[in-house]
């Protein structure tokens, strides 16, 4: 039974696989390059997804949408495309490592990197924010959703501290696009890295990064675009420009598919079920001792995925044994997120995150919190019976 939605979405539904195979089979062009008609239908497809996706998030012109291969590649491209030296950018302590290695990585280069650090919830404070800006701030870059806990951030009040600051605004939507609603007008989002495999339900190796008509953003990559062929730079004009290469046509088909389904079923319904089933599974696991859930007191101000601790048990051990035991897929350790452990106060062992999708049921759910209860208990049986043998 899968349960890791927030590592990557699976099963998705049947329309995506059919738009994969299709892209595959039928089309199989490179989108802008050539002029028969394989080609030209290729480029609509990927000209499709882009509106598609671009009405997903409000989004007025589509060709501020460049797709990437992840959110981990959005990141960067946002990071090393606007960043330069002695700029100042304020991040938080829930960041998953795809912004903080490229920051660390920048304050190599000169760019200087204040990050917050959030509550013992994983919320962060707007005004922790707000006196981290300097003359300097070029950038406030935030995860909306904690892929450790959940935590949800007033990523509204953040966009605010940064119009103030004129400081451009990155979100990376990891693990929240798809889940609750992203409006790059409402949050005054400048930049908004997507991952297009988790919540989209597209194919992995597909992703996105928009940025906002007023952002300047300078290429990372260059090479072929299809266009402007003459030109010996790399063209500044979105979305090609930044686009280098054959894109990932069936994954963007997918993608697309993905996007239509969550329309098709409405974010509300999709959301309304996530919450139900972690509501489910909090208080199935809330009634084992030792049990300990990470990240903000309420449901509500959590999202996407529910972590815990137990006292006695090694997660890395629990997630095995539901793994080998049950055929369970959920994931423990640190997510790629340390610094959110330490803000949590889980470091070195990390915990165990059960992230349900659209797939699941009250049953799976109710088939989980049993099968924890029953490898808790055999763990602790084994550790006694160790103790017992050596003293
Ligand atoms: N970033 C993904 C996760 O949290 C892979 O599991």
């Amino acid at each position: 039974m899968y349960l890791d939605n927030a590592a990557t979405s699976f099963p998705k539904p049947e329309s995506v696989y059919e738009a994969v195979l299709r892209a595959l089979r039928e089309v199989g062009a490179s989108p802008g390059r050539g002029g028969y008609r394989s080609a030209l239908e290729a480029g609509r497809i990927v000209f499709q997804a882009r509106e598609c996706i671009a009405g997903f998030f409000s989004i007025a012109d589509s060709s501020r949408i460049i797709f990437t291969h992840n959110a981990t590649a959005a990141l960067n491209l946002a990071l090393y495309g606007i960043l330069t030296t002695g700029d100042h950018v304020v991040t938080t302590t829930m960041e998953h490592n795809s912004l903080l290695r490229p920051l660390y990585a920048l304050e190599g280069k000169g760019v200087e990197v204040t990050i917050v650090p959030a509550g013992s919830d994983g919320i962060v404070l707007v005004d922790d924010i707000r006196r981290a800006v300097r003359a300097n701030t070029r950038m406030i870059a935030v995860s909306h959703i904690s892929n450790v806990c959940g935590a949800i951030q007033p990523i509204r009040e953040l966009s605010e501290v940064c119009s103030v600051a004129g400081a451009l605004f990155l979100v990376d939507a990891s693990q929240s696009a798809g889940h609750i609603p992203l409006d790059v007008d409402h949050h005054h989002i400048d930049l908004l890295a997507v991952p297009g495999h988790k919540g989209l339900l597209g194919p992995s190796g597909t992703g996105l990064l928009y940025v906002a008509p007023h952002v300047e953003l300078i290429p990372v990559m260059q090479g072929g675009t299809g266009t402007n062929s003459t030109a010996v730079k790399q063209p500044l004009t979105m979305p090609d420009g930044f686009e280098a290469g054959t894109l990932n046509l069936s994954g963007i088909a997918g993608m697309q598919a993905g996007v239509e389904f969550i329309k098709g079923v409405g974010l509300a319904a999709l959301h309304r079920l996530q919450c139900d089933l972690l509501d489910q599974a909090e208080q199935a696991l809330r009634g084992i001792s030792g049990v300990e859930i990470l990240g903000p007191e309420k449901s509500t101000d959590r999202c996407a995925v529910l972590s815990f601790t137990v006292s006695d048990v090694d997660v890395a051990q629990l997630a095995a044994e539901l793994d080998h035991s049950f055929d369970i897929a959920v994931r423990a350790g640190l997510h790629c997120a340390p610094l959110a452990h330490r803000t949590l106060g889980t470091l070195p062992e990390g915990s165990l995150r059960v992230s349900p999708g659209w797939f699941n049921t009250r049953e799976d759910i109710a088939f989980f919190s049993d099968a924890v209860v029953q490898c808790i208990h055999k763990i602790r049986s084994q550790k006694g019976t160790h103790e017992k043998l050596h003293p």
